[in-house]
């Protein structure tokens, strides 16, 4: 939609109040925003080396949305539905005066703020994150062993130093910390069930992601993918699990409590079982490009509409514009006609 059609779509406007759904009915309820399309990791899975190498052009500093765009976004959002917002990247922790954007974010109404990171950065950041309002944070860790975590995030860096952020989360009251972990099939099966070890009695809660196909540089496989059943059969083997029921539309991960009461771990099924249906989020990259889906074509250029004058009252109606027309269900239509299709890196659109 060009920010043309603005003047056109104001006259359109919902009834304030109204919850807007999209075409297949669903309300938009969150908002995650990319805060730099930059990692300290290379995870094979997400920024596999040779694509992002000394030659990527990674956006430059003046074309990321400021934090003061990003408040003014988030607060149209907040007052059209949105009630959960996660700052993600890249790696958000890179994002220059990080706690200032949290502080910003952390003012808006009813507004839950939560962060997903590799850990690295957290012990220098967790505080100043709490300080500034952040609720908590969601730490990736694929392994706990020093090989396996280096062949999937193709790095220096060490589970000791992500283990270390998860202790200062923990101790800043980003709670509750959840551990998120990719499952690629041939490298880090064997790291599921020491994770589950490692974590129960913690509070922490592990959930297993199956390997997704974002992004065009990944070189995915539906071979190696591990599903989630597989995952939960493995877990159970040796902790025995009971499924916890949760009502309403499907959520991101279905959840399981360890039987001997130990902890929770839940599994993240976008390819084998999607969940499409309660998809109500909206993804905003860091040059402030709007994706209704992760595997969208195309962003709504939010950042033109911004720089172009709108105030609050056009920007809503733009946005409600935008989440009216949503049809996607990508996760649900995967073919291989699909998989010849463009589709964003997940380092630019948000994890
Ligand atoms: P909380 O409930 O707020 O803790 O988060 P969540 O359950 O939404 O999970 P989180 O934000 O940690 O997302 C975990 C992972 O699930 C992401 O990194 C993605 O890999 C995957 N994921 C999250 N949202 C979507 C989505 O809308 N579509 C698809 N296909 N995958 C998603
Ligand atoms: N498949 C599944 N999840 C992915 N992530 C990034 N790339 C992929 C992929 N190919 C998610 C992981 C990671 C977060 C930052 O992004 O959940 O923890
Ligand atoms: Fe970085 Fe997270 Fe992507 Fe790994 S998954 S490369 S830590 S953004
Ligand atoms: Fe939502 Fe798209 Fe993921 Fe489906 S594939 S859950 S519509 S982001």
């Amino acid at each position: 939609m060009s920010p043309r059609a603005i003047p056109a779509i104001a006259e359109r406007v919902s009834a304030p109040g109204l919850p807007t759904a999209d075409r297949l009915g669903r309300p938009l309820s969150e908002l995650r925003i990319s805060v730099t399309d930059r990692c300290n990791l290379r995870c094979r899975y997400c920024m596999p080396r040779e694509h992002f190498d000394s030659t990527f052009r990674f956006l430059p500093r003046a074309e990321l949305l400021s934090f003061e765009e990003l408040g003014t976004i988030t607060r149209v959002l907040a007052s059209m539905g949105v009630q959960k917002a996660r700052l993600t990247g890249g790696e958000p922790l890179l994002r220059h005066e990080l706690p200032v954007l949290v502080a910003t974010l952390a003012r808006v109404p009813g507004l839950e703020l939560a962060l997903t990171t590799n850990g690295i950065l957290l012990p220098k950041l967790a505080a100043p994150l709490k300080r500034a309002g952040l609720g908590r944070v969601t730490v990736s860790l694929d392994a706990l062993d020093d090989e396996t975590f280096g062949r999937m995030s193709d790095s220096r860096h060490t589970p000791a130093e992500v283990l270390a952020g998860i202790a200062a989360a923990t101790e800043a009251g980003l709670a509750p910390v959840k551990i998120n972990c990719v499952v690629k099939r041939g490298v880090n099966e064997h790291a599921i069930v020491p994770l589950v070890e490692r974590f129960r009695h913690s509070g922490h809660v592990v959930r297993f992601i199956e390997y997704m196909d974002v992004g065009t540089t990944n070189a995915w496989r539906m071979q190696d993918v591990v599903s989630g059943d597989e995952i939960v059969a493995r877990i159970a083997a040796r902790f025995p699990l009971e499924p916890i029921d949760e009502p309403g539309p499907a959520r991101v991960a279905r959840r399981f409590t360890l039987s001997d009461g130990s902890g929770e771990i839940g599994v993240i099924t976008s390819v084998t079982r999607p969940f499409c249906s309660g998809c109500t989020r909206l993804r905003l990259s860091s040059e402030g490009k709007l994706y209704t889906c992760l595997y969208a074509q195309q962003g709504h250029d939010l950042r033109e509409v911004l720089r172009g004058g709108a105030g609050p009252a056009r920007l809503e109606a733009y946005l409600a514009e935008i989440w009216r027309a949503r049809g996607d269900r990508y996760s649900e239509l995967r073919t291989s006609a699909t998989a010849e299709l463009r589709r964003p890196e997940m380092s630019y659109i948000g994890g």
